[in-house]
């Protein structure tokens, strides 16, 4: 089959604050958008790699991939749904493709072991996530908790998804809900199955400025 990656880095991101959106910014000695890319780039299955940008950012783009052998940069939206939407009109136009990593360049510490998980979960079903076990309790409330929620069978999902082409791209089309968090949940609307594969501390996604000092990096080098 032929299995391309869109990478999703067209985000401003405003929580994690910086002079740059976070994408760009340096971990572990490299941008941010690097680490994913060459993880994806560098896997035997999958044939090309697609990055998502915003209308500023080429600049940005170009030197974070300088090393990396021919990124396909394409536009972004104004949402992270509209990104992924984007990117896939575009790749549908472009060649046939059979299978979709979809990922946040957000989650840039990525191992060739979750894709090789999602890609054979692909044989199973239309959809695949990592995902990881609850392990804090949780409970809903406002100022005073109000309701138990039991973690069994609850799970924190991460990205790459990887989708059927066909089957996220009609999902996309058909989506009529509020923005959504992921893309595995506009499968779910269209009643296909998402597999569960596991996933990995590591792959925790940046999101505000602490993340940049915190337990994200220790844990990669750990090794989980
Ligand atoms: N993303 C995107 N296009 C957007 C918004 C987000 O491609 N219009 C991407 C981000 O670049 C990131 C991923 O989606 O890789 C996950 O989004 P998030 O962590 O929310 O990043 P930002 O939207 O950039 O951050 P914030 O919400 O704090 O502004
Ligand atoms: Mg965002």
């Amino acid at each position: 089959p032929t299995t391309v990656a869109l990478i999703v880095a067209a985000g401003s991101g405003s929580r994690a604050g910086g002079t740059q959106p976070k994408q760009f910014r340096h971990v572990r000695g490299k941008p941010m958008l690097w680490h994913s890319y060459a993880a994806l780039a560098a896997h035997p299955l999958i044939d090309q790699v697609y990055v998502a940008i915003g209308a500023e950012q080429e600049a940005g783009a170009m030197a974070a991939l300088a090393d990396c052998k021919e990124p396909i940069l394409l536009q972004g939206g104004a949402t992270r749904r509209e990104s992924v939407y984007l990117g896939l009109q575009v790749i549908a136009a472009t060649q046939k493709v059979d299978q979709v990593l979809i990922h946040d360049a957000a989650r840039p510490f990525l191992s060739s072991k979750v894709i090789d998980d999602l890609l054979d979960a692909l044989s199973f079903a239309p959809g695949a996530v990592p995902a990881l076990p609850v392990v804090d309790s949780l409970a809903r409330g406002t100022d005073i908790l109000s309701e138990t929620v039991e973690r069994e069978n609850l799970w924190r999902i991460q990205t790459p998804q990887a989708f059927a082409f066909q089957a996220i791209y009609t999902a996309h089309q058909s989506w009529t809900g509020a923005e959504p968090t992921d893309d595995a949940r506009m499968l779910m609307a269209q009643g296909s199955d998402v597999r569960i594969v596991p996933g990995a501390e590591a792959l925790n996604k940046f999101t505000f400025s602490s993340d940049f000092a915190g337990n994200n990096m220790t844990s990669f080098r750990s090794g989980n």
